[in-house]
């Protein structure tokens, strides 16, 4: 009886209909047959100490915390060229809003300690492991569901609402669904989520999307620097910037994931922003 750590890959994978294993999600120690899980958006070596003393079978996070979904990561920034190009940015130019976020990312993957939080689960002989894109993808996917049903003449501020009102994590979290750059009475227009991409696109992925006729961006978080970057370059001009809340928005698609873990006979217990707004 148990799930191997491959089978609970597998099962955040048959959620999203993919077939490989995304790059910034990785099994630091694997395990067999486990039947309980810590389960956290951020799970580091303290949280790993914790599940191995608590008596959990699995530690599992969301963010990643090592080995290759930390020096691999850039990788999954690709979804975003799709993402982008799905609403008519050309490749070209999608590739150059990604630019400067990949170099950064690069860098800093390069110098993390990508074996620090796996050395301790390896120590412990705690399996361990991280799901990242295929959790978010079922976020994104709310937020398109949500977009997708606003009436054609609606304004930001109902978009806002409704995805405050209607999903659960954003209405129970103590962040609320934020403009960052906008007014709520703007027009609505056409919505590109961006999320389930590694990161936020920051300025650069909105300024490209706002220019190609975009009107307003779905992020679940934004740096401050970046959002005063296009304050200063599009207040006034009718496009809007929509910040969902970072660990409301990780948790819709960790909620969903564990619903089908512990329909698979894992029993998860849910710490570090897992968990917000469900039962
Ligand atoms: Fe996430
Ligand atoms: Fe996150």
């Amino acid at each position: 009886m148990g799930l191997s750590t491959e089978e609970i890959m597998q099962a955040s994978l048959d959620l999203v209909g993919w077939e490989e294993v995304p790059d910034d999600s990785t099994v630091y120690v694997p395990g067999e047959g486990l039947e309980t899980a810590l389960v956290g958006i951020d799970l580091g070596s303290a949280e790993i100490q914790l599940a191995h003393r608590e008596g959990f079978d699995l530690a599992l996070a969301h963010h990643p915390a090592g080995g290759t979904a930390r020096t691999a990561f850039t990788g999954v920034l690709d979804r975003g060229i799709e993402l982008m190009t799905d609403h008519g940015v050309p490749e070209n130019e999608a590739e150059a809003a990604l630019s400067d976020l990949r170099d950064r990312l690069e860098l800093g993957a390069h110098s993390a300690n990508y074996r620090h939080d796996p050395s301790i689960a390896e120590l412990l002989d705690q399996p361990y492991m991280n799901v990242h894109l295929a959790p978010d993808e079922l976020g994104r996917r709310r937020f398109v569901e949500v977009a997708e049903r606003m009436d054609d003449d609606a304004s930001v501020g109902e978009f806002c609402g409704t995805l405050g009102g209607e999903i659960r994590e954003l209405r129970e979290a103590e962040t609320d669904v934020e403009l960052r750059l906008g007014e709520a009475g703007n027009d609505l227009g056409e919505v590109a989520v961006y999320h389930a991409a590694g990161t936020n696109g920051g300025a650069s992925v909105a300024r490209t999307f706002f220019e190609h006729g975009i009107d307003t961006v779905l992020y679940i978080h934004v740096g401050p620097g970046e959002a005063s970057e296009l304050r200063e370059e599009f207040e006034g001009e009718g496009k809007n910037l929509v910040v969902t809340g970072h660990i409301a928005s990780d948790a819709i698609g960790l909620n969903e994931y564990v619903d089908e873990l512990e329909s698979r006979g894992l029993s998860c217990t849910t710490v570090s922003g897992c968990g917000i707004g469900r039962d």
